[in-house]
């Protein structure tokens, strides 16, 4: 097999929020930087996102970073590193007003001013109650979100290569990063993008699992890629269910809908949340709520003749209100439940949704090879920012609206940093690394010639299923242990695959087996990570973690207030320190969660 080679300032993997916002800092500053993207785009995935971005803007009532801080910290379960969080959450006002500058159609205030909601888990005054923090447009937030930076990228000149799969790193034999192979869907093509600097923004892999509120796109390209060229994931054990996905069908359904006054309610019409979070309800932290509701389902609670989902109530609102500030939701309710809510609750249950662990970056978005004890190394020319990348500041879990907050900040941050880099000349095109290729094109001719492999489809649904069942909403020693097993049984097939179609025009049948040796990757990095964690934190949730004075809901800080760094090679763990120390604040020092 052969390829080409094509040379670039800057290679950015993911056209979703972080990537578009990364390019536009390298395009602005006139370096040659091209986006490969799987879909158009405005198709990546920030297009689902609804409720909002949050920033403190206090648009509505006072707010302050620093509460946004305290609140983000928290809700990690203080597995979050805090110079990382403050940097994000200072950064958040500028970032949605540059937005705003670059034409976003946020919706508006009477005076002007960015409309802003609450959301789960942002208080104001550090915890004391919900808080208007998510900037919003409608329930289309992403929607537009992508849209205006899209354009911002057409005018600074981004050269976008639309349907082209990345397909490996090109690492030299000093760890240096080149850049990737890519294939151009269209034609079968293979080329080695040669950068300077190489940015992943490859968003997230909720398709390892059977429910998720994921697109069919978010197969973790850049944790696979990243994984096989030797650099670690960090906190993979992390994956946060959104509570309310549309029962049967995992469509989301944005948070922004309690945020408007939406209530949860079991079988007999109880709000239930009160029972488990008394002083924020509806809107305490989604782990929380998505316990909560799943231990009311299990303890036959649940609604429908199956009892297997909970019901979520906005009938109480006015129809107005619903149609000017949650249209999509009404249309998705009618879609996918055969239910509109302005008449009928929603049938909801949790969905996997969002990925806290990643490609561990610094707040820079530089990419590190984490030391046990000692510093990070930086891996020179490598970049990661948004869902692939973690810096980590969701920790353990993830509050609403900081997922858009984090594409933007670290998007900005790599793409800045990456200029820097190419202002100051360090980074000249090194001669090409080829053995790196070469084991690209080995894989492309394994995949082409294996005889009597597994069939690709039946494979992902072997990992999905398994993902379900063993490292679920609530994890169990047993089932644990028996998903290592069965996930490395998994990888021993992935290993096999076997297209039929060995067509080189649009081949989504290769693309498909392509995309499953990412997801095993993250599969492997997550059960392996869940089930040597031996405590409960934030989204990972334990049966023998034990509720003590020195374990409160189970979460063991003497123990494991590290990070979780895991390695393809062997499956090897190790851990690294939590940054507790912030850039200019005192610490938040460490407490019991409550909501
Ligand atoms: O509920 C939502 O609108 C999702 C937001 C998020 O994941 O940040």
């Amino acid at each position: 097999m052969s390829y080409t080679v094509r040379k670039f300032d800057a290679v950015i993997v993911g056209a979703g929020g972080a990537g578009l916002r990364a390019a536009i800092q390298l395009s602005e500053a006139g370096f040659k930087t091209a986006v490969l993207t799987k879909v158009f785009p405005t198709r990546s995935h920030t297009v689902a996102a609804q409720g909002g971005v949050a920033a403190s803007l206090g648009n509505s009532e006072e707010d302050h970073w620093h509460w946004h801080m305290y609140d983000t910290v928290k809700g990690s379960d203080w597995l979050g590193d805090q110079d990382a969080i403050e940097f994000m959450v200072r950064k958040a006002n500028e970032c949605v007003v540059e937005l705003e500058h670059y034409g976003m159609p946020f919706d508006r205030l009477d005076n002007g001013k960015i409309y802003q909601r609450p959301f789960g888990g942002h208080m104001s005054n550090f915890g004391e109650k919900p808080v208007r923090r998510s900037c919003a447009a409608a329930d289309r937030t992403g929607h537009a979100m992508l849209h205006a930076m899209y354009q911002r990228n057409v005018k600074v000149n981004t050269q976008f290569f639309v349907e082209w799969q990345a397909l490996d790193l090109i690492r030299d034999a000093e760890g240096d990063v080149q850049g990737v192979t890519a294939m151009d869907m269209e034609t079968g093509e293979v080329v080695a993008f040669h950068s300077k600097v190489t940015i992943f923004a490859t968003g997230g892999a909720g398709r390892i699992f059977y429910s998720s509120t994921n697109a069919f796109i978010n197969t973790g390209d850049g944790l696979g890629m990243a994984a096989r060229a030797g650099i670690p994931l960090e906190d993979m054990e992390f994956w946060q269910f959104h509570p309310t996905g549309v029962a049967g069908a995992g469509v989301l359904i944005t948070e922004g809908v309690r945020g408007e006054g939406g209530i949860l309610r079991n079988a007999s019409g109880e709000r239930f949340m009160e029972r488990y979070a008394p002083n924020a309800k509806d809107l305490a932290s989604r782990d929380v709520v998505s316990r909560a509701m799943v231990t009311e389902i299990n303890e036959g609670r649940g609604c429908g003749p199956n009892k297997d989902y909970v019901l979520l109530d906005i009938t109480h609102l006015d129809p107005a209100t619903i149609m000017k500030r949650l249209p999509g939701i009404r249309e998705i309710g009618i879609q996918f439940a055969g239910v509109d809510a302005i008449k009928e609750p929603l049938p909801v249950v949790p969905t996997c949704h969002y990925q806290m662990g990643g490609i561990p970056t610094n707040y820079l978005g530089q990419v590190v090879i984490p030391g046990a004890d000692g510093p990070n190394t930086v891996v020179n020319g490598f970049y990661a920012a948004g869902e692939c990348a973690c810096a980590s500041v969701h920790g353990a879990n993830r509050l609403g609206t900081n997922s858009l907050l984090d594409l933007l900040v670290f998007g900005k941050s790599a793409g800045e940093t990456a200029v820097d880099e190419l202002k100051k000349g360090a980074a000249a095109h090194k001669p090409l690394a080829t053995e790196a290729i070469e084991k690209t094109l080995a894989r492309l001719d394994r995949l082409n010639t294996q005889k009597d492999g597994a069939n690709v489809h039946e494979t992902r649904l072997e990992m999905q299923r398994s993902m379900q069942k063993h490292a679920g909403v609530f994890r169990f020693n047993d089932l644990l242990k028996a998903g290592v097993s069965k996930i490395m049984e998994v990888a021993d097939a992935v290993a096999k695959t076997e297209i039929k179609d060995k067509s080189q025009v649009f081949n989504t049948a290769r693309i498909e087996a392509l995309e499953l040796d990412n997801l095993i990757e993250v599969a492997k990095a997550t059960m392996v990570s869940a089930e040597a964690r031996k405590e409960s934190r934030g989204a990972h949730v334990r049966d023998d973690a034990h509720d003590t004075p020195e374990t409160p809901d189970g979460r063991d800080d003497k123990n494991w207030l590290k990070h979780t760094i895991w390695h393809r090679e062997g499956n090897r763990l190790e851990y690294k320190p939590v940054q507790m120390k912030p850039l200019t604040v005192d610490t938040i020092e460490l407490k019991k969660r409550a909501y």
